[in-house]
């Protein structure tokens, strides 16, 4: 009979790449469930950075009192260049192995994920929470801080309409998304945008002023544009736009305000039902695996099949923005 392995005792939770709303509900949520199953749990600060540092402390109930309702991450994050090396991974095992953490929580994007996989890949069982605002990880519905991202823009995109229509002009609105449309999809349909701009499809100037200029004449005496940052710069349209449409154009990139901020009450409950299920698996020695959100039910993927998805695109919710733009 093989030997039964026993229940893991000591986790270690980090927070990795761009922080998100809501990432503060996920350590709270590790730390207390870790508690709550008898286990000692380290905060490890700076992402893989100060895991490879050893910057490392043992946390308490306590210690994530008073933090639910903050934006940003008390572990603080770092995107970590050091760790994509073999030295740096082994660097961080024998610092893990020194303070007897048999677990580790990484909570952060795909660049993440491929740290928790690479250390899993070693033997070091490692779980990945999806955190980040762009909502571009294919394995789960949703990513903790999508949801308080969005609603931020949208009222940064409902103060921009009060000045667009008194002036009657056109304000292309950039937002965040490098690689995704997610933010801006969700925002034009939320914000009722009169055009979409992102990376996943190419942009068609020529249809878009075609569309400003139509609903001019339909009457309409200002416009919203949602430009992904992936897809074009906000100030390089601003005098296109306003060249071959005629109307006045301005450009608002909303940058960083859209990564802070009180997470909203679904980030929350996402977060701490994703917390709990990470300690979950690790307590029954359970790594290599991405938790997720799948028709509102929180389950864990596969760390490498997770990473191999090909990128989604969601096409049904772009062509509603599209529709609903007119
Ligand atoms: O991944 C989250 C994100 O906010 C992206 O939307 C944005 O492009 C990027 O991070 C910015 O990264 P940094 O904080 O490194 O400037």
């Amino acid at each position: 009979m093989g030997e039964e392995l026993e229940n893991m005792k000591k986790i270690g939770v980090l927070t990795s790449g761009g922080d998100a709303p809501g990432m503060n509900a996920a350590i709270r949520a590790v730390v207390r469930t870790a508690i709550y199953k008898g286990m000692k749990v380290y905060g490890i600060r700076r992402g893989f950075q100060g895991l490879m540092h050893g910057d490392i402390d043992q946390m308490d109930a306590a210690s994530v009192g008073e933090i639910l309702h903050r934006g940003g991450t008390i572990l603080n994050t770092a995107r970590a260049e050091a760790f994509k090396t073999e030295e740096g991974i082994q660097k961080a095992l024998t610092v893990l192995k020194v303070f007897g953490i048999e677990g580790l929580v990484v909570i952060g994007g795909d660049g993440s994920f491929r740290g928790a996989r690479d250390l899993s890949q070693r033997g070091f069982p490692t779980i990945g929470i999806p955190g980040t605002i762009d909502n571009d990880i294919v394995c789960t519905e949703v990513t903790i801080g999508f949801d308080t991202a969005v609603n931020t823009v949208l009222e940064a995109i409902n103060k921009i309409r009060d000045t667009v229509a008194s002036h009657e002009r056109t304000n292309i609105i950039e937002v965040m998304g490098r690689h995704s449309g997610e933010i801006a999809i969700a925002t034009a349909i939320a914000g009722g945008a009169e055009g979409i701009i992102i990376p996943e499809v190419p942009v068609d100037i020529d249809l878009l002023c075609k569309r400003i200029i139509e609903g001019r004449n339909r009457g309409k005496t200002s416009s919203i544009i949602i430009l992904a940052e992936g897809a074009g710069k906000a100030m390089e349209l601003e005098e296109i736009i306003e060249k071959r449409t005629g109307m006045e154009t301005r450009a608002t990139v909303l940058g960083y305000l859209q990564r802070g901020g009180s997470p909203s009450a679904a980030d929350i409950i996402l977060a701490s039902r994703m917390g709990y299920h990470a300690v979950e698996l690790l307590e029954n020695n359970i790594g290599n695996r991405v938790v997720i959100s799948k028709n509102n039910k929180i389950m864990d993927e596969d760390i490498n099949k997770a990473l191999a998805m090909p990128s989604k695109f969601n096409e049904e919710l772009f062509e509603l923005a599209m529709v609903l733009s007119i």
